[in-house]
């Protein structure tokens, strides 16, 4: 690890030969990673990365993960694609496993976490029109969600500035603040689900506080309105349990999964208890590519590794060992806030989270951001004890430094 404080010339010429061809909707980090191996990644010069990012909360298993990459050869060798005109053996193994992990009955596969949350919705609705009569009825979601950016999920997602320029949004929303139990009184009988995330990702690394989720329940079997519980990023270990929605004690009528499933390879889950699943009846919904071969065997290995009460247990030992070191390392500076679960885990600077996110790229150390104040820590779950301290010893330099600064401000 070390200092890549400019871009050599050959690199930025390359850099904006891309920039002119692809469109400009990402704010990309200056960094052109071509090859990852476990937590690290090299980039075009070679130069070594500690990857806490893992894709945005994908590599569950680190980049390139032997036992996945042997499973995808064999696929590769075997069969690609079929479509779902067909029965697939592979599918239902990998359902198999699903359901007998989880809540749900019934699974379907799609291709990402906004398509399996489009999916989501119109399960919901269609539950609601033939099991409840109601139609046009009101999905109450969280301000500072986010499902996704296909324009179901993004009217589901509670950023406006997501919103911007897209509208009409969907109708039948309807958006409350997050962890705050007063104002789910609005759970009435027009409601026909609710979608949350246990642990706000993309809005600030905000877990759901626990009162707050048993009173949301409560209120929302009243009113016979469903649980929808997006675990596209919280789910397949990320939190310390297989599903975040275990650690609340409570079973939800519908969950989605995407990102950590695959470990890298695309894929997404609508699953769902049987009474709900079965309003999905032929024809209702598809995808051409959802549960492809591939992306099942890809699945399928990361399942076997993760679904195991020992993987787990390792994660939460990781958890606890990273977010031990962050509560220590935060103790020096009392404005900076340590919150999260498992291996999803964030800090919080008053004054936003980017320059530290550049500072710590500087040291050769990669993690994100989560709304603006927030520094977003999300390493594979496979992360060593070596690993960790040295992450920690370069957020220690970082934190140093912006201490510094702030002792002498106007002097960086
Ligand atoms: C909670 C949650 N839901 C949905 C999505 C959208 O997933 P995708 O980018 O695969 O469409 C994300 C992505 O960050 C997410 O964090």
């Amino acid at each position: 690890m070390h200092c890549t404080m400019s871009m050599p010339h050959s690199a930025e010429s390359a850099r904006e030969r891309g920039r002119a061809v692809l469109f400009d909707n990402y704010a990309r980090f200056p960094l052109r990673p071509v090859r990852g191996e476990g937590t690290y990644v090299y980039d075009e010069a070679g130069r070594k990365y500690l990857d806490f990012t893992s894709g945005i909360g994908v590599l569950s298993l680190g980049h390139v993960p032997d036992a996945v990459a042997a499973r995808l050869k064999r696929q590769l060798a075997t069969l690609w694609h079929t479509s779902n005109v067909f029965e697939s053996p592979l599918q239902e193994a990998v359902a198999a496993r699903l359901v007998r992990a989880s809540f749900a009955d019934r699974v379907l596969f799609v291709n990402s976490g906004t398509e399996a949350n489009e999916a989501a919705i119109k399960l919901v609705r269609r539950y609601a029109r033939d099991v409840r009569g109601i139609e046009g009825g009101t999905i109450v979601a969280f301000e500072r969600s986010f499902h996704g950016r296909t324009m179901g999920a993004l009217s589901a997602t509670g950023q406006p500035a997501l919103h911007d320029g897209f509208g009409p949004m969907l109708p039948g929303f309807r958006f409350l603040p997050y962890n705050d139990t007063a104002s789910l009184q609005a759970i009435d009988a027009g409601t026909i689900a609710v979608i949350l995330e246990l642990v706000q990702g993309e809005g600030g690394v905000t877990p759901a506080d626990e009162s707050w989720v048993q009173a949301l329940v409560a209120r929302a079997r009243a009113h016979q309105a469903l649980i929808v519980v997006d675990e596209v990023q919280t789910g397949m270990g990320r939190t310390g349990t297989l599903f975040a929605y275990q650690q609340y004690g409570f079973e939800p009528d519908v969950m989605t999964l995407a990102k950590g499933l695959g470990s890298g390879f695309p894929i997404g889950a609508l699953l769902a208890k049987e009474a709900v699943a079965r309003v999905f009846t032929p024809g209702t919904h598809g995808s051409t590519f959802g549960g492809g071969a591939l992306a099942m065997a890809a699945a399928e290995a990361v399942l076997t590794i993760i679904d195991d009460p020992a993987f787990l247990a390792h994660v939460r030992q990781k958890g606890e060992a990273l977010l031990g070191g962050l509560r220590s390392l935060a103790s020096g500076h009392p404005d900076v806030g340590v919150r999260g679960r498992g291996l999803l885990l964030g800090l919080s600077f008053p004054e936003g989270a980017r320059r530290y996110v550049d500072l710590l790229r500087e040291e050769g150390v990669l993690v994100l951001t989560a709304g603006t104040n927030v520094m977003r820590i999300l390493p594979p779950l496979t992360v060593s004890d070596e690993e960790i301290a040295a992450f920690l010893d370069a957020l220690d330099r970082v934190l140093q430094k912006r201490a510094a600064e702030k002792a002498r401000p106007g002097e960086r």
